[in-house]
């Protein structure tokens, strides 16, 4: 059987680690690209991963470039390009920089690889996703954006590590933008089976949810030279596997959504259908009023972003 052809766009901690867990789950061949003033650094990380094969275990070929042409046809190209945050900075400071840097890459991956799927991360990500969709002219179904699996999985492990569970039992659900107006939906999120408000008491229940808010921000703070890239790579690595597994993981993803949800054109965190379609199909959410107000005020969070954006870049 032919291996998929995976491509990560910058090489950085992210994007590496993206690698790594990719090639390790032998989800198919890997290229990382990142730019030509840090020629070597791929192609190093690249052959360090590939030394570490026989080790883990894992038969993937991994090769580090600069140059898209070695990115051709590729079946997932995944955007980590760009500038993190620093402490005090906020995902949206990073605006007009990335906005820049997606734009090229887009422009490149859609002439290189015209039939991929592409998965953002790079922040502010609903922006950066539509920014992708806009350059690469690709069908929405085809551009992703990662936040939600990690938000999701901050929320599950801070869930685990209260009740003293395994995280394998705690599910949940959100929505919203990648950022503090995220929308962490208590009533989707269950622990074996048990609904989260019989385990937990109202107060204990909401300080985790803005500890889940404020995840990144909290790595951050802690790290002081970068941003969390642990959780973020695994998160974009099992999107990975969605589409070129074809599993139709039902996950957090940001997706256009026009008449969905009644949000109008943009990208926003919402539940999809992941697999080798891209986003095959979005799950239609009966929200209480109280989640509906939460959930369009994170949309106009975004739409405020990408209007800006359009300003930026024109
Ligand atoms: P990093 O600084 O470690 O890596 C970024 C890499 O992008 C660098 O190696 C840089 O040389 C490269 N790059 C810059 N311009 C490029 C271009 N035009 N083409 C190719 N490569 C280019 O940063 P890190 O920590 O890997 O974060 C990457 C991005 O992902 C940031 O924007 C960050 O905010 C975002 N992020 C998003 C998350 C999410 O959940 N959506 C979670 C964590 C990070
Ligand atoms: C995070 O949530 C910075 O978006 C990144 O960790």
């Amino acid at each position: 059987m032919k291996r998929a052809k995976i491509t990560v766009v910058g090489a950085g901690n992210v994007g590496a680690t993206t690698a790594q867990w990719c090639a390790a789950a032998e989800l198919g061949d890997v290229v990382l690209l990142d730019i030509p003033d840090v020629e070597g650094m791929p192609q190093g990380k690249a052959l360090d991963l590939m030394q570490a094969s026989p080790i883990v275990g894992f038969d993937a070929d991994v090769r580090g470039t600069s140059r898209y042409d070695d990115t051709a046809e590729s079946d997932v190209v995944v955007i980590t390009a760009g500038i993190p945050r620093k402490p005090g900075m906020s995902r949206d400071d990073l605006l007009s920089t990335n906005a820049r840097i997606v734009g090229s890459v887009a422009a490149q991956v859609a002439r290189t690889s015209p039939e991929s799927i592409l998965v953002v991360v790079s922040n502010p990500l609903d922006a950066m996703t539509q920014r992708a969709l806009q350059v690469s002219g690709f069908p929405p179904r085809r551009v992703v954006g990662q936040a939600g699996v990690l938000d999701t999985a901050r929320f599950r492990a801070f869930l685990a590590m209260e009740l003293g569970v395994s995280v394998e039992d705690v599910s949940a659900m959100l929505l919203g933008g990648h950022g503090d107006t995220m929308v962490p939906l208590p009533s989707c999120t269950s622990v074996g089976g048990i609904p989260v408000a019989q385990l937990l008491d109202a107060q204990r229940l909401e300080q985790i949810i803005q500890r889940t808010r404020d995840g990144g921000a909290e790595i951050v703070g802690l790290l002081k030279t970068g941003s969390a890239y642990y959780a973020p790579s695994a998160a974009s690595a099992q999107m990975v596997e969605a589409i070129v597994r074809d599993k139709k993981r039902l996950i957090p993803c940001a997706a256009y959504c026009d008449a969905e949800y009644g949000v109008g054109g943009y990208y926003v965190g919402v539940p999809v259908v992941l697999g080798a379609g891209g986003v095959e199909r979005i799950v239609e959410l009966q929200l209480s009023d109280e989640e509906r107000a939460a959930f369009q005020q994170s949309v106009d969070a975004v739409r405020t972003l990408v209007e800006t954006m359009a300003r930026l870049t024109d």
